[in-house]
Parts: C-alpha cells; sequence; structure tokens
C-alpha cells in the first residue's frame, strides 16, 4: 500500500481548500463574461469580484474599496513600492525597512535605491525581530514609507507592526507590511491600526496561486504597474482573473470562520513536532522566537547537517519540507534571514524549515518524528566523512 505524502510545507503554498477548488470550477463553467461588459453576463463575473472584495474586507477590517486585486503579493509588493514611492513629490527620498523582508519587497527596494532613493535595513534580534523604536528612530526629515513583514516566511517571527505603524501615523509617512504569511494563520485585522498598504497571497491560505492583494487606505496614490485599461478603477489594467478572485474570496471566508481553530490546531501540532525533534535528536537548535511566531511554522536547525540533503532525503521518504526559502530553493546561498539573525552561513545551511497547516494530523507528525531521527543521524554521518 502506497504510504500518503505528507506535506509540511505550507508557508511555499498550501494546498486549495475544497470548497475553492469547487466554486472556481464553476465559475470557469458557468461565469465567462467579461466583467468590464455592460450585458448580463459581464454583470454576473462582475459581482462575483464584488462579493470577493467584501469576503477580503471582512478579514482585513478594511474597506471593500481599498482592496486592489493583484496577481499574487510579489505585484502588490512591487505596487506598494515601486508604484508608490516613482511618483512621489520631493522623490527620491528615504524608506526604512527591516533585514528580513522577503525578495518580492527587497528587490524592489533595490531598483528604488537605483534610482536615487536610500534605504535604511534595521538589524533585527537572534530571534528575527526589530525593535519597534529602533525602527522609529531610523525616520529622517526625507523619510516617505516605512516597510515591515508581519510575519517572515522562513521562521515565522511575527514583527511589531501595530506598534511601528502607531509611530508612523500623522507624519505624513506610509506604511507598509508585507502579511503573506499571515493572513489565515494569525489575526490581520487592521482595524484600529494605521497601515496604508498591505500585501496578500492567496495561495499561502488555501487559495489559488497567481492571486492576490494590495490593501491601500485613504488617499495613497501610485502609478499601476499594469497600465493599458480601467478595470480596478484604473489602478491595474488586464481582465480580472474573475475564477481565481472568487477563489481567495472563499478563501478569506474560511479564514473568518476557522482562525480561532487553526491558530490552536496548528500550535499543538507544531508544538508536537518540535518536541518530538528535541527529545529524539541531539544537536538541534529552534530558529526565530517562541513567542512571537507564526502558530504553524518551525525552523530548525540540525547543527553539522546540510539542510538541503536532508530535504531530499526526507522527500524520498514522503516528507515534504523546505531548506530557506521556497523562491530560494536550488541555491544553496544561505537563507539572508537567518545570517541576519546572527546565524553563521554553515549554521544557517543545516536550518529546516517545517510548515504545518490543512490536512495535518497527529498521525503525521508522529510518522515524521519517527524517520526523523534516523534520517537525521544518517546526513549528518555523510557530512563529517
Ligand atoms: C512573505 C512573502 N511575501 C511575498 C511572497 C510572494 O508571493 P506570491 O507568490 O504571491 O508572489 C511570498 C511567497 O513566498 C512570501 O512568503
Amino acid at each position: 500500500m502506497e504510504v500518503p505524502r505528507i506535506y509540511l510545507d505550507h508557508n511555499a503554498t498550501t494546498p486549495v481548500r475544497g470548497d475553492v477548488v469547487e466554486i472556481m470550477a464553476e465559475v470557469l463553467r458557468e461565469v465567462f463574461g467579461n466583467p468590464s461588459s455592460v450585458h448580463a453576463e459581464g454583470e454576473a463575473a462582475r459581482r462575483l469580484i464584488d462579493d470577493a472584495r467584501q469576503s477580503a474586507s471582512g478579514l482585513l477590517g478594511v474597506d471593500s474599496r481599498e482592496i486592489l486585486f493583484t496577481g499574487g503579493a510579489t505585484e502588490a509588493n512591487n505596487t506598494a513600492l515601486w508604484g508608490v514611492l516613482s511618483q512621489r513629490e520631493n522623490a527620491p527620498g528615504h524608506i526604512v525597512t527591516s533585514r528580513v523582508e522577503h525578495p518580492s519587497v527587497e528587490a524592489p527596494l533595490v531598483a528604488l535605491s537605483r534610482a536615487g532613493w536610500r534605504v535604511t535595513r534595521v538589524p533585527v534580534n537572534p530571534e528575527g525581530r526589530v525593535d519597534a523604536e529602533e525602527m522609529l528612530s531610523a525616520i529622517e526629515p526625507g523619510t516617505a514609507l516605512v516597510s515591515l513583514i508581519w510575519a517572515n516566511n522562513e521562521t515565522g517571527t511575527l514583527q511589531p507592526v501595530a506598534e511601528v505603524a502607531a509611530g508612523v501615523r500623522d507624519r505624513g509617512i506610509l506604511m507598509h507590511t508585507d502579511a503573506t504569511q499571515a493572513l489565515g494563520k494569525v489575526n490581520v485585522s487592521l482595524e484600529g491600526v494605521p497601515v496604508d498598504l498591505l500585501s496578500a497571497s492567496a495561495h499561502k491560505f488555501g487559495g489559488p496561486k497567481g492571486v492576490g492583494m494590495l490593501v491601500h487606505r485613504g488617499e495613497v496614490a501610485f502609478d499601476p504597474i499594469l497600465r493599458g485599461g480601467p478595470q480596478e478603477k484604473g489602478r491595474r489594467g488586464g481582465t480580472e482573473n474573475v475564477a481565481g478572485i472568487t477563489g481567495l474570496g472563499v478563501a478569506c471566508t474560511l479564514a473568518v470562520k476557522e482562525l480561532d481553530v487553526r491558530v490552536k490546531e496548528y500550535e499543538r501540532l507544531r508544538d508536537r513536532l518540535w518536541e518530538g525533534i528535541r527529545s529524539t535528536i541531539p544537536k538541534v537548535r529552534r530558529n526565530g522566537s517562541s513567542n512571537h511566531v507564526l502558530p504553524n511554522t518551525l525552523n530548525v536547525e540540525f547543527e553539522n547537517t546540510a539542510g538541503e540533503v536532508l530535504v531530499q532525503t526526507l522527500d524520498l521518504e514522503g516528507v515534504s519540507v523546505s531548506a530557506g526559502a521556497a523562491c530560494a530553493s536550488g541555491s544553496i546561498d544561505p537563507s539572508p534571514t537567518l545570517v541576519a539573525m546572527g546565524r553563521t552561513p554553515e549554521q544557517a545551511r543545516g536550518s529546516v524549515r517545517m510548515s504545518v497547516g490543512h490536512g495535518i494530523d497527529d498521525g503525521a507528525i508522529d510518522r515524521v518524528l519517527e524517520i526523523l531521527p534516523r534520517l537525521v543521524h544518517r546526513v549528518r554521518g555523510a557530512e563529517t566523512r
């Protein structure tokens, strides 16, 4: 009998939830109209997009008019940074960010610095957290924007976004957060949190790939990255991904409904995994924060172990985990996030990320705990030979 695979890589992407698949299939089959068309078919498609916007606004605690659908979080981050800043008066100016941002924030910042913007990257402590005060004290008279990731994709460490946003408020400085890893895993309501721009992606919480959103509140002006159409009130040209946006909406509704249960369940499974690893495998260390952390994420450093070999070995045994961020896999450069936390390149290389989610149960965790000590022992043996 074939043993079912155990997917412990929910931070890379999540399986699409059954409800999402069903509604998307129905939309693809039945609702083919162009949302810009004035006839009944167009109207039906437009209504689906409006409904999805309502669901997303419910999850995020913002006005639905403040939500722009995008082709994922990479596009949302590029729009929030390049789209907003490249057309600012008094440009180029100054940006404050952290040393543990996702490449889809870091790369537009590099492009902006080529255009003359100055970027201050605030260091993090050994748990991977910035100090809110330190971040605020990096603000200068020319600072236009502060960008701080809500939860890190590799370690799950949560940043003090609300605290930094409160300090930025009323200073004419925009606050952006990449909340891609946080949605559906922790509460990300912006009610009472003065964040101006927030990026997210459906595939990280049970939705489809290639669709995401940018929340832009108040009067944030930006140049569209995609020009050439009236869609999304002229803020993003191109016929909308109606099925994808509908899927995102359903994923948001599920996240609202299930959040409390998910948090408890993910945390319980993640802690069971860590306790098992810690008590059976010598020379292991948990990277990141133990109290400011996503409930589903465990980043473990196995001393004297090639993380990428352990990932492959586990894969052959039917277990999916990742070494470093998914976007960086294929390369064995040490993770910049772990290096920013003070790990040596060698230590960073021994780190493996395990992220639980929908479909993982006690049996799956126990199976991993059953095979992992032997595999780590084998990989370590090969390394020291
Ligand atoms: C924190 C973070 N930001 C942005 C992204 C990019 O998201 P997308 O795949 O939707 O472009 C990811 C995906 O890995 C992520 O983890």
